[in-house]
């Protein structure tokens, strides 16, 4: 089966409450519409129910009636929601007030919903910011234990089979932390590695990346990549993990064999930690680009509750498919 039917199907069966907090969003309410058929989650939509079911009538969308529809200006739990806020936040000085105009919000509507326990999980981006659609994530639901920086996993499907797990590759951080330190760089390996084993099903050979391969160059920055390296594999001793590498040491057989014959990831590395966010984002554009790499994600990691966000040039299978990752880590599968 492929990946992508694999995590469907598990969606499936697993049924998680998801929120689409852009759901007057023409793209968001058409996939709305297929998830429901498809039946891979329980839909939430934020949005006043007449706007909804008005846009879903233009549409034809027939399946749109049986989502949630909660209206963020009369939703009964707002006042609850709001102290909860306050609570959570009393040392950076919310007030009840600012609570209440924040949650007429619906990306933060949906944060608190999963705080609450009242969602699983939420996907969001076609049309909002990055920042702002993490900001309330982390302000609310914050990350793992162990873990203190959210990151950005892509599922690189190559279309030549001899990379990775048969063309299968998984990059981060290509999407959230501009500039980690060794500790943060070692937990986004570590939040990579129980991705790729989760949510791809692949059993990780972790490469940390750098222009140096094992003190082939002296420099801060590929001390760092080594540091982290250290730091990764006692974080998570059940995985294997190598650096700092250079990227033809880590995929490439006869370089990797050549360059540190005793890795036992070198040439064969299935998961790409790159060290800073410059680095996997311009990556990952390139292997989509010029290798013809279908790229799935950025699947976020290390949060304490699954929030996904989307580019805003998303396509409506863009969001069913990343809903179906959502449900898979609402699972624990993260
Ligand atoms: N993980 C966990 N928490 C974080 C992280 C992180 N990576 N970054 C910031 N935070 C927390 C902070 O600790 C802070 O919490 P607090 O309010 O409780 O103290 C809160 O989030 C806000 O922190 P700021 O430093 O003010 O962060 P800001 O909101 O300015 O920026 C953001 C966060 C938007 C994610 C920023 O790091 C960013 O812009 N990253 C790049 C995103 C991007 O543009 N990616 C490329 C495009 S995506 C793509 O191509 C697929």
């Amino acid at each position: 089966m492929e990946l992508l039917d694999k995590i469907k199907s598990n969606a499936q069966r697993i049924k998680k409450r998801i929120v689409l907090p852009e759901a007057w969003e023409e793209r968001t309410l058409r996939a709305a519409d297929q998830i429901i058929q498809e039946e891979l989650a329980q839909v939430f939509l934020t949005e006043k129910r007449e706007v909804i079911l008005n846009e879903a009538a233009k549409l034809c969308l027939r399946n749109i009636e049986q989502a949630v529809i909660v209206d963020p200006a009369s939703h009964p739990k707002k006042e609850a929601y709001a102290d909860l806020m306050v609570e959570l936040r009393k040392s950076k000085g919310m007030t009840k007030d600012e609570a209440m105009r924040l949650l007429d919000n619906p990306l933060y509507l949906a944060t608190l919903m999963i705080k609450a326990g009242d969602a699983d999980g939420e996907v969001a981006g076609a049309n909002n910011a990055t920042g702002d659609v993490l900001r309330p994530a982390f302000q609310y639901v914050k990350t793992l234990p162990g873990i203190s920086v959210v990151s950005g996993a892509f599922l690189m499907i190559m279309p030549d089979k001899k990379w990775g797990d048969d063309g299968l590759m998984i990059f981060a951080d290509c999407a959230v932390h501009p500039d980690p330190t060794a500790r943060e760089l070692a937990e986004i390996a570590v939040c990579t590695a129980r991705t790729a084993k989760n949510i791809a099903e692949m059993e990780p050979r972790v490469a940390l990346l750098s222009f140096s391969t094992k003190g082939s160059a002296q420099h801060e920055m590929v001390a760092k990549v080594a540091s982290a390296t250290e730091i990764a594999q006692q974080m998570a001793p059940e995985f294997q993990f190598d650096g700092e590498l250079q990227a033809d040491a880590a995929i490439v057989e006869s370089i990797g064999k050549k360059k540190c014959p005793d890795s036992p990831i070198a040439g064969k590395a299935n998961v790409l930690v790159f060290p800073s966010l410059e680095a996997g984002n311009i990556a990952y554009k390139l292997v989509q680009r010029l290798a013809n790499a279908e790229a799935i994600g950025p699947v976020l990691q290390g949060m304490a509750a699954p929030i996904n966000d989307l580019s805003r040039g998303c396509s409506v299978s863009d969001i069913v498919n990343l809903v179906a990752i959502t449900a898979n880590q609402a699972a624990g599968k993260y």
